[in-house]
Parts: structure tokens; C-alpha cells; sequence
């Protein structure tokens, strides 16, 4: 029997503070209707000063490892746009507090497409034999690269961490990872970008703007991109594990935006009962996206053991990506 690997336990953590529409309206010019109408987002968390990308992902990772009833991995893949630091990785940061000594431990960079990149290649290690079990977390301070100013960011965005726990296992078993499809588009790099703090910038001899260190995005511009992009994406990972739309049980979109799932369910032909996800929670987490939504799915029991799920995620790159599995038997809390 071929080897595959297999979903064995997922977990999220958010920060303590939540932020409402309302809260948000007390210092920017908008609204709770503007943003509820247009995002479908009530609320969103931001980590307190002296909460790093790393603590919550160590969060997200403790509650994964108890779910899969395991206390060590040897492989950690962390993905993330805000990491401690430009350098070094933070995935080692996280291996150290969750007391993993000396496994190995690195970082994927593609934004809300991030975690699904972080899990093909956890899977690929585990598939081809060199790794036993992994964690692969998505964990984000996003909050911390947004322009106060801002209204056309600071209300999509939140902090937030998810994580699953993938071990070898057969491609017959629930919770096998079926298949993938990842992609990119580079001409796209400026519609969802942080200018400087890169090489680009530093040896371009101009001096920094002060924006050009906050997050910005083309948001209008991106839209439709990000229905084209998923729909396509999820039709090939469906193609690549021989299914149809038809045999989807539960789809998990990155939460980007309320009004791209419901259009890109739609295109797909996917009934929206059959969309699982939390963006009026925590609005767009980014790379911590899916695995929060999946984790706050199955504790809701929004998610049944047996049912077949397609991820999909668009993202800066500009990139995209999908996968199909099934869901397995964990326990809740
Ligand atoms: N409050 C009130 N008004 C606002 C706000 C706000 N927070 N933000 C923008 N507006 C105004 C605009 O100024 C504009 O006014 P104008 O018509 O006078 O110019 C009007 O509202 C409409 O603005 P749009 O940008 O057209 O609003 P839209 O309906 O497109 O919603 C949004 C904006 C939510 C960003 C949407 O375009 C979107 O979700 N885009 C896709 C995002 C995405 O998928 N990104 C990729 C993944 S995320 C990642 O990779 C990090």
C-alpha cells in the first residue's frame, strides 16, 4: 500500500482581545454596516503588545498535538507573513517552545495561500517517507503590519493561529490528503504587498516611503482574480483526486471576504450549506485562516468524521493553492 499522509489533529488560538466593527468605527471613517455588508466581519482579534506570531502558533500547535493524543512531531512547518523577525525563521521559535529539541523546522511565505503551501509540503516529507509526523501551523499577528490609518485594511484583517497535525498513514484512511493544486502569479506582486523591509528597496538607493512598511491591497482589483483563481485551483485538486464538485461535503475557502466565498461557491456549484467557515468571528487571519476555520468547524461540529473536504485559498504572490481529504474521527475540546 502506498504511503499518505493523514490529518491526525488540529487546534487554533486567538488573542484575548477582541475588536468590533463598532470599535473600529470609533477611530476610522467607516462603519458596521459598510463592514458587514461588504466583508460580512463582526469582529476580529489583536494580539497585545508582547504577543508574538510564534506564541500563538505554539498556542495553536499545543491544542493540535493534544487533539492528535501526541506530545512530539518531528517536523514543524509554520506558515506566516508576519514573522518574529525577518531573520531567522520563526518555525524554530515555535519547535523550542513547544519542547521540540533539534527536529526540523522552517517557514513558508505565501500569505493567505501560506497554510495550504505549508501543508503540501509537510505532506510531500511524510509521502515520501522522510518524516514520520509533522505540524503545520498558519499563524498570524497581522495587526501588526497594517497602517492604523487605514480603513481600507484595518477592518479586514485579523491575529489569530490554527494548526493540524499530519502523520504517515495510507491513502484509504479518513483524513488522507487526497490531493493538491498550488500556483502562482509573480506580475501580480504589487496588488498585495509590503514595499519595504526587502532587498528591493534597501539596494534600490531611494529612501523609504513611511507607508511603504504597512501592508496594502489592491482590494478591487484583487476580487475577482481571487474567485477566478480558487475556482480554477479547486477544480484541478478535484481532478487530480478524480472527484467532482458534486462529492464535496464541506468546502473551506480562506476567508477572505464573505461575498468571494459565496461567488466562488456559487461558480463551483456548491450549496452554501455545504460552506463552512468563521470570517464574522475573526475576519481574514491570513494564512491562519483555514486551519482556524477548520478548527472552530470541528469543534462546532460544523465538520463530520467521513465527509469529504476541499480547502482553497488565494493570496498575495500573488498565489493560490487547494487540496482535498477527509475528515477523521478527533476528539472535541
Ligand atoms: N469603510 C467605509 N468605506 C470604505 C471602507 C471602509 N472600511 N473601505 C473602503 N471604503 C469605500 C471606498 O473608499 C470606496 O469609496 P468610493 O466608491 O467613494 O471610492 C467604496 O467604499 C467601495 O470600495 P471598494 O474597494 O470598491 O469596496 P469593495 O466592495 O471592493 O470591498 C474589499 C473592499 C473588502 C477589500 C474587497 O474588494 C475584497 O475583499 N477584495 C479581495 C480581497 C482578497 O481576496 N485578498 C486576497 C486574500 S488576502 C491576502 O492575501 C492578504
Amino acid at each position: 500500500m502506498m504511503r499518505a499522509a493523514v490529518l491526525a489533529g488540529v487546534g487554533s488560538c486567538l488573542p484575548a482581545c477582541a475588536v468590533s466593527n463598532e470599535d473600529l468605527a470609533k477611530r476610522l471613517e467607516t462603519s458596521d454596516e459598510w463592514i458587514r455588508s461588504r466583508t460580512g466581519i463582526r469582529q476580529r482579534y489583536f494580539a497585545e503588545p508582547g504577543t508574538a506570531t510564534s506564541d500563538l502558533a505554539a498556542g495553536a500547535g499545543v491544542r493540535a498535538l493534544k487533539s492528535a493524543g501526541l506530545s512530539a512531531v518531528d517536523l514543524v512547518v509554520l506558515a506566516t507573513t508576519t514573522p518574529d523577525r525577518p531573520c531567522p525563521a520563526t518555525a524554530p521559535t515555535v519547535a523550542s517552545l513547544l519542547g521540540l529539541p533539534g527536529v526540523a523546522a522552517f517557514d513558508v511565505s505565501a500569505v493567505c495561500s501560506g497554510f495550504l503551501y505549508a501543508l503540501a509540503a509537510a505532506a510531500g516529507l511524510i509521502a515520501t517517507g522522510g518524516y514520520a509526523t509533522a505540524l503545520v501551523i498558519g499563524s498570524e499577528t497581522f495587526s501588526t503590519i497594517l497602517d492604523p490609518s487605514d480603513r481600507t485594511t484595518m477592518v479586514i484583517f485579523g491575529d489569530g493561529a490554527g494548526a493540524v497535525v499530519l502523520r504517515a498513514g495510507t491513502p484509504d484512511e479518513p483524513g488522507a490528503l487526497e490531493s493538491f493544486d498550488l500556483g502562482s502569479d509573480g506580475d501580480g506582486r504589487d496588488l498585495i504587498t509590503v514595499r519595504a523591509g526587502g532587498s528591493e528597496q534597501r539596494l534600490s538607493g531611494r529612501q523609504p516611503q513611511a507607508g511603504d512598511a504597512y501592508f496594502a491591497m489592491a482590494g478591487r482589483e484583487v476580487f475577482w482574480r481571487a474567485v477566478q483563481r480558487m475556482r480554477e485551483s479547486a477544480r484541478s485538486a478535484l481532478d487530480r483526486a478524480g472527484r467532482v464538485p458534486g462529492d464535496v461535503d464541506r468546502l473551506v475557502c480562506h476567508q477572505a471576504n464573505l461575498r468571494i466565498l459565496k461567488a466562488l461557491a456559487h461558480e463551483l456549484g456548491i450549496a452554501p450549506e455545504r460552506c463552512v467557515g468563521n470570517i464574522a468571528e475573526v475576519g481574514n487571519t491570513a494564512a491562519a485562516s483555514i486551519p482556524l476555520a477548520l478548527d472552530h468547524a470541528h469543534a462546532a461540529g460544523r465538520i463530520a468524521a467521513g465527509e469529504r473536504l476541499l480547502l482553497t485559498a488565494f493570496g498575495g504572490g500573488l498565489t493560490w493553492g487547494s487540496a482535498v481529504l477527509t475528515w477523521p474521527q478527533l476528539p472535541i475540546g
